[in-house]
């Protein structure tokens, strides 16, 4: 008894303090079923038959004028906002010619549609209801105007397909001592089908011990498509109770806080840069001359198959709709690329909150800014003595920043997938807008990737042996479970209880992302000088070196994919473990495919375009200069 006395006490403390602020962490099926769907679509097909149908999508709050005991459950339940949806925010997909005929006035929609939605509500809840924004249409709005920029994005495609008709057809009735037209034969699909599908080749990659990144790329792919996958049944889920319920479950780790694991594309990024220019460095020399240089290049080698997919994302894709679901996923895709389309092509669309036009192409834009900054180290960095006390010093600011923009901005310390959030695809989450997709809240990622650069050129240079002691093994292998838990640490953000005292936010997001970017360091580091056999021989594996190359175009274009899954689907989407490895597999292999013509026919010819002309240009010089 007198051992139960604390537990008791701690509990009844516990409930007291919930009670005061007013939070219900958990309801059973039946109390969650007296309050109304999140969402809920009527049958679209059927609803739109005659011309005069309306199909309305519409957002509305529940409200009541009087204190309401099933309002305050919904309120209780909603205030949890990392694992709950808010359950007084809706979102109905309605037809309303057939369900509201006793309201219908065309001229104030607005109200007629509020009416329509009270009445129903007051009837089965008890509830008013308040319309905050909706979206009608029948079947005469399908029909689209082609405008200018469909036309010119058209015949953009069109050349880029004439091109490489002509191309191929020039590589296969070449005579062999006739002068060569080399840019018309970057386009040959032949010779760039070899060099997507070939299995060696002189690319970074190929470097042999470097093998190993085709592997880490494609994981990390894979687990980024995974996490993206959340959205459809976040944004239409029908048995939103399980959705919430999954947070508890230890197998949704990996969702929750593997959004952390995208810092290895940043750590990879780094190293690359580092090692990559010390190896140039061995024939040539770099200065701040190089630093434009190298931008612009890099800048023409990523842009092509990006700027094909915003132009299509801005103009064609409005054909794709309407449906009931369309308004809040394809269309906002279409309006944001049509007015932000020049934000992305600068890279500087993650410094604006809410940009919509391909979301996940933040990425692109930090990585850009990461490697303007990496490239002005490289060239302070050619003087050996700088290298500790400057890459320190920048690595503090990294962190030192990241944890000033939290504390300033009262932000929480990892990026919370909480369902209000997701649904939006984070609109307005200070969260995700700053901390997670700006530049430099990235740095001490890649400050790590460039220290291990360094590190590993030295060392394989100086001919390194790693002693292949069986202890050294064990701590390698320990490594992985060790990362593990870091990551799945952010879990404990989740937990019922309050928001983290403004401290804790702090460190932790100040520290995690150095902490795991190092301890994978070290991952990469016994890979690339051979600790062991076990991890290494499934990175280097083969079978990794052709969806690596594919990886680039898989990435820009998977997040579209997903998109135009929910807009064009007509009805709510099931969630459970089934649904969603089958919707992560389906995706990866239709992007894939989708990855193919991208490749083919954009990415590789304009890269090998860029080529011919810098090498030519540089041959002019030396031509130039020898006169
Ligand atoms: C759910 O909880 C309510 C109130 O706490 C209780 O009355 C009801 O019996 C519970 N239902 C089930 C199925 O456990
Ligand atoms: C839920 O939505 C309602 C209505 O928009 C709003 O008043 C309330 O503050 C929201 N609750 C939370 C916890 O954000
Ligand atoms: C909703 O319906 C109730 C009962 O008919 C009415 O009292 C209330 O004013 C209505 N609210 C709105 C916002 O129309």
């Amino acid at each position: 008894m007198l051992n139960m006395c604390p537990k008791i006490c701690l509990l009844t403390i516990a409930m007291l303090v919930t009670e005061i602020k007013g939070v219900i962490y958990f309801l059973n099926d039946t109390e969650y079923n007296r309050m109304p769907p999140v969402y809920k679509l009527d049958d679209y097909k059927t609803c739109l038959e005659k011309p005069t149908d309306v199909y309305c999508n519409v957002d509305f709050n529940l409200i009541s004028d009087t204190e309401n005991e099933r309002l305050t459950m919904i309120h209780e339940y909603s205030e949890h906002t990392c694992t709950h949806y808010n359950h007084s925010q809706l979102n109905h997909g309605i037809c309303y010619t057939q369900r509201c005929q006793n309201y219908i006035d065309h001229t104030k929609m607005k109200t007629s549609i509020e009416k329509c939605l009270n009445d129903t509500f007051m009837k089965e809840y008890g509830l008013s209801t308040q319309v905050t924004r909706f979206n009608c249409h029948g079947l005469s709005d399908t029909k689209r105007e082609l405008d200018k920029s469909d036309i010119a994005v058209a015949i953009l495609l069109l050349t880029i397909v004439l091109l490489n008709v002509a191309g191929t057809i020039y590589d296969y009735n070449r005579k062999e001592n006739i002068k060569e037209k080399k840019y018309l034969l970057c386009f040959s699909i032949a010779r760039n089908w070899k060099k997507l599908t070939s299995y060696n080749s002189n690319a970074e990659s190929q470097i042999e011990y470097l093998k190993g990144l085709n592997g880490i790329r494609c994981i990390i792919l894979v687990g980024v498509i995974m996490v993206h996958n959340t959205w459809p049944y976040m944004r239409a889920g029908e048995n939103l109770h399980v959705l919430e319920l999954s947070f508890y479950k230890v197998r949704q780790n990996i969702l929750m806080t593997g959004s952390l694991g995208i810092q290895i594309n940043f750590l990879i990024s780094g190293f690359l840069l580092a090692h990559n220019t010390e190896m140039y460095m061995e024939n040539n020399s770099i200065n701040w001359y190089s630093i434009p240089k190298s931008i612009i290049s890099r800048f023409f080698r990523i842009t092509p198959v990006y700027a094909v997919v915003i132009a299509v994302s801005a103009t064609w894709i409005k054909y794709l709709g309407p449906g009931p679901l369309w308004q809040d996923t394809g269309n906002v895709l279409y309006s944001h690329c049509r007015s932000g389309w020049w934000r992305n092509l600068l890279y500087i669309n993650n410094y604006k909150y809410n940009s919509q036009c391909l979301p996940h192409s933040w990425y692109l834009g930090a990585d850009m800014q990461l490697y303007c900054l990496g490239i002005i180290l490289c060239v302070i960095l050619k003087k050996k003595s700088l290298r500790k006390p400057v890459l320190a010093g920048v690595l503090l600011l990294g962190i030192a920043a990241i944890a000033i923009h939290t504390y300033v901005r009262d932000l929480d310390p990892i990026l919370i997938l909480s369902p209000g959030e997701v649904k939006t695809l984070f609109w307005t989450a200070p969260t995700f807008n700053e901390t997670y997709k700006m530049g430099h809240a990235n740095i001490p990622s890649f400050i790590i990737g460039m220290m291990l650069g360094y590190y590993v050129y030295e060392k394989r240079k100086t001919g390194l042996q790693v002693p292949k002691s069986r202890g050294l093994r064990y701590i390698y292998w320990a490594l992985v479970p060790l990362a593990m838990a870091v990551m799945f640490s952010g879990e404990l953000f989740y937990r019922d209880a309050p928001r983290d005292p403004l401290s804790v936010r702090v460190a932790y997001a100040a520290l995690i992302k150095p902490i795991f970017s190092s301890l994978i360091a070290m991952l990469l580091l016994g890979m690339i000088f051979k600790i062991e056999n076990v991890f290494r021989r499934v990175l280097e594996w083969d079978m990794w070196i052709i969806p690596s190359r594919l990886s680039y175009s898989v990435y820009i274009n998977h997040m579209v994919l997903i998109r135009l899954y929910i807009g064009l689907s007509h009805s709510l989407f099931f969630v459970s473990h089934t649904n969603m490895n089958l919707l992560t597999v389906g995706v990866t292999l239709v992007s894939l495919i989708v990855a193919v013509p991208l490749c083919l026919l954009i990415e590789i010819p304009f890269l090998q375009v860029f080529k011919c002309y810098m090498i030519g240009n540089n041959k002019k010089k030396e031509i130039e200069k020898s006169l």
